[in-house]
């Protein structure tokens, strides 16, 4: 259900290759994420200073905000090549003996969703990590043996949306930890009209102002709304004035702060059949048919951010605000 939610904050397969496209390659060209940018130009240029490695790197925080984004611009600015894949790619052993096998001195490795990592997978890394060895155990049975495989220095970029879920021993080796956090508007903005400039598209500024107030502070909702306003627009042979983009964000359900049905139909339940919660996570995932790990990392984080929702030991309550945003009188348990 939610692959087909225009504010879904995951990729689909076909929107691949113009996600490519519209990424910023350059540390100048990322847009926002000042304090994370201003850091990471530091550590990158002592790095090659001392022409050792980058630490290793760990960004967390929600889907969409430009993990994959950045840790490709980290690879460019080191010009070092990056070898890419995701937590549950690497099955077993062999797979990430595969992918550091093939790393050159000072190469990037970025694993995306670490905290999906097999856990005798994750115990390879951390002499890895440390000290660029891996210790790995050959042939079967009697003639078992392990084998002391030393590594080329190189530097690790974990991508999360789930700090908490990532263990100690495993968080404690990247030296480096970037929380990646939702993005203003004005950048947004810039972002857009970014974009719209890839595109060959004609964007005014108040136009572009607008999808990115209704763009939940992420770019990927800002370009993928980007992309279905353009549509409204050629259909209606208009330039994307802001009415047109009030008009395709209307058809989109998208309301004026960003939340799509699915967002409205969660506050909604929760007001009607639990007076505003406090609702557990799991009654919360249950009615409205989705899974409690896609509530917690897609769904909540923004409600949380804008103060619609809040959490309490007891779970999670509508606020005031959230009441507001529906029209809705506001009650008290
Ligand atoms: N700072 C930025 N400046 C310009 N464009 C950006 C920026 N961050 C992200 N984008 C755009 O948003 C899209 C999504 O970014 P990206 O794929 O890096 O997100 P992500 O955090 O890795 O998401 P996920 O958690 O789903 O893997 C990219 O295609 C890129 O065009
Ligand atoms: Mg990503």
């Amino acid at each position: 259900m939610s692959e087909e939610r225009i504010v879904s904050t995951h990729e689909s397969a076909d929107e691949d290759a113009i996600e490519r496209s519209l990424r910023p390659h350059r540390l100048n060209d990322y847009i926002g994420q000042t304090a994370v940018k201003s850091q990471l130009a530091v550590y990158i240029q002592a790095a090659q200073k001392r022409e050792e490695a980058l630490d290793h790197v760990l960004l967390y925080g929600p889907p969409g905000l430009g993990k994959t984004t950045l840790a490709l611009v980290i690879a460019t600015e080191l010009s070092v090549n990056i070898r890419t894949t995701s937590g549950p790619a690497i099955e077993k052993p062999g797979d990430l003996v595969a992918l550091l096998n093939e790393l050159q001195p000072g190469d990037v490795l970025f694993i995306d969703e670490i905290h999906r990592l097999p856990k005798i997978v994750e115990e390879m890394l951390y002499s890895a990590m440390e000290d660029y060895y891996i210790d790995i155990v050959v042939g079967q049975g009697p003639t078992a043996h392990p084998v002391h495989f030393p590594l080329p220095p190189f530097t690790l970029i974990g991508a999360t949306t789930r700090a908490g879920m990532l263990s100690a021993p495993l968080r404690d080796r990247f030296g480096i930890t970037e929380h990646m956090a939702y993005y203003q508007d004005a950048e947004l903005q810039e972002i857009v009209l970014r974009s719209a400039g890839i595109f060959d598209m004609a964007l005014p500024t108040d136009s572009a102002l607008e999808i990115a107030r209704r763009s939940r502070g992420t770019p990927r909702i800002a370009n993928r709304l980007l992309k279905r306003i353009r549509d409204f627009a050629d259909v209606a042979e208009s330039s994307v004035t802001v009415p047109i983009v009030d008009h395709a964000l209307d058809q989109l359900q998208v309301d004026d702060r960003g939340l799509d049905a699915i967002d409205r139909k969660l506050l909604m339940m929760m007001i009607r059949d639990y007076a505003g919660g406090p609702v557990g996570l799991s009654t919360i995932a249950a009615n409205i048919g989705e899974e409690t790990a896609t509530i917690e990392e897609m769904y909540e984080p923004y409600l949380l951010q804008i103060g619609f929702l809040k959490r309490t030991p007891r779970g999670r309550m509508v606020t005031p605000a959230g009441f507001a945003h529906l029209d809705m009188p506001y009650q008290t348990n």
